[in-house]
């Protein structure tokens, strides 16, 4: 039995992510939350011939019955980056709304997992951590910032250059957060070898980095990413869930590194210095962060990735304190 909670569910991350959650057999019950739409959007997927259950709960009178009950709580609630809109401009609007819905979830399902998908995430995951703390509820095991696409991006990056290589199963970590450059990739553990030259290295970097931007530039004024988001969003929640019944899965995200002190100390080494949050490869368990797991050959990491490290941390503490300051 696995309750899931999509709040923002009728966007345009929310509806493609809503499909492909009732499309994932391991959960019982799907709970599509939002301030407009969402029945619509719920009665149409709940004709999909699987056997979860799809209930729509509308606007703010209905977060709490929304949120009851669950065991995961997904939230790509709401605004999407325009052109010329970087990810901290939606920081305003994001962050009052997400703090919402943390709230809501404190108060009917304390030991939910949480995986917040609203940008940007390295602000929005340190607020819903501050409401955690706050209702007496925090643990730092449960609590994701969802970075996926990012890892998404760079097998599908690298793919465009090595054709040889299959973009489903090269897995390539990247670290630090989920905004332009504290995203740091680091080609020089992929899953393959891979045999990229500097100048190769360099734009595949600024390419995973900045990959949102050719999305929001292609829609022209339309919005963020939405389909390939709610793909990386389906596939964490389907580790998480998985996880969750007892397999052991693996996935990059960034998380409070208090869910694993000892487990934090190579990346803190490696450059995210005593940052309270960072984008990690985790060992997820049926309570969320099992442990973060070690970097294979850390000694191979290039100065440039070391270098893209230090430049990513540097921003990222800006970000996380405007995230617990707010
Ligand atoms: N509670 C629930 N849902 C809300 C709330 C709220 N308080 N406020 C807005 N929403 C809903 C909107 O009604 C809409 O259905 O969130 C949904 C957002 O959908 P879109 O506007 O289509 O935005 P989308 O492209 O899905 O992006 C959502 O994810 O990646 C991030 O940067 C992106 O922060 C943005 C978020």
């Amino acid at each position: 039995m696995v309750s899931v909670a999509i709040l923002g569910a009728a966007g345009g991350i929310g509806q493609p992510l809503s499909l492909l959650l009732k499309l994932n057999t391991n959960i019982t019950k799907l709970h599509l939350y939002d301030i407009v739409n969402v029945p619509g959007v719920a009665a149409d997927i709940s004709h999909v011939a699987t056997n979860s259950e799809v209930k729509s709960f509308l606007s703010d009178k209905q977060l709490a019955e929304a949120v009851t009950d669950i065991d995961l709580a997904i939230i790509p609630a709401g605004v999407p980056r325009k052109p010329g809109m970087t990810r901290d401009d939606l920081f305003k609007i994001n962050a009052g709304i997400v703090k919402g819905l943390v709230e809501a979830i404190a108060e009917n399902s304390p030991k939910a997992i949480i995986a917040v998908i609203s940008n940007p995430v390295n602000s929005t995951v340190p607020i819903a951590a501050e409401v955690l703390k706050a209702k007496g509820v925090y643990d730092p095991k449960r609590l994701f910032g969802v970075t996926t696409l990012d890892v998404v991006r760079a097998s599908r990056f690298v793919r465009d250059i090595r054709p040889e290589v299959d973009a489903a199963t090269l897995r390539v970590p990247v670290i630090g957060g989920h905004s332009g450059t504290t995203i740091v990739p680091l080609l020089s553990l992929a899953s393959a070898k891979l045999e990229l030259s500097s100048k190769e290295i360099e734009e595949l970097t600024h390419r995973i980095q900045f990959g949102g931007d050719e999305v929001v530039a292609a829609k022209n004024g339309a919005g963020s990413a939405t389909l390939s988001m709610a793909y990386a969003g389906a596939r964490f929640a389907d580790s998480v869930i998985r996880a969750m019944k007892g397999e052991t899965v693996v996935e990059p995200t960034f998380i409070p590194l208090a869910a694993d002190p000892e487990g934090a100390k190579q990346i803190r080494e490696l450059g995210a210095g005593q940052l309270d949050y960072f984008a990690v490869p985790v060992e997820l368990g049926p309570q969320g962060v099992k442990a973060i797991v070690q970097l294979d050959g850390a000694d191979k990491v290039t100065d440039f990735e070391r270098k893209a490290v230090s430049v990513a941390a540097e921003a990222l503490s800006t970000n996380i304190n405007t995230g617990v300051n707010f």
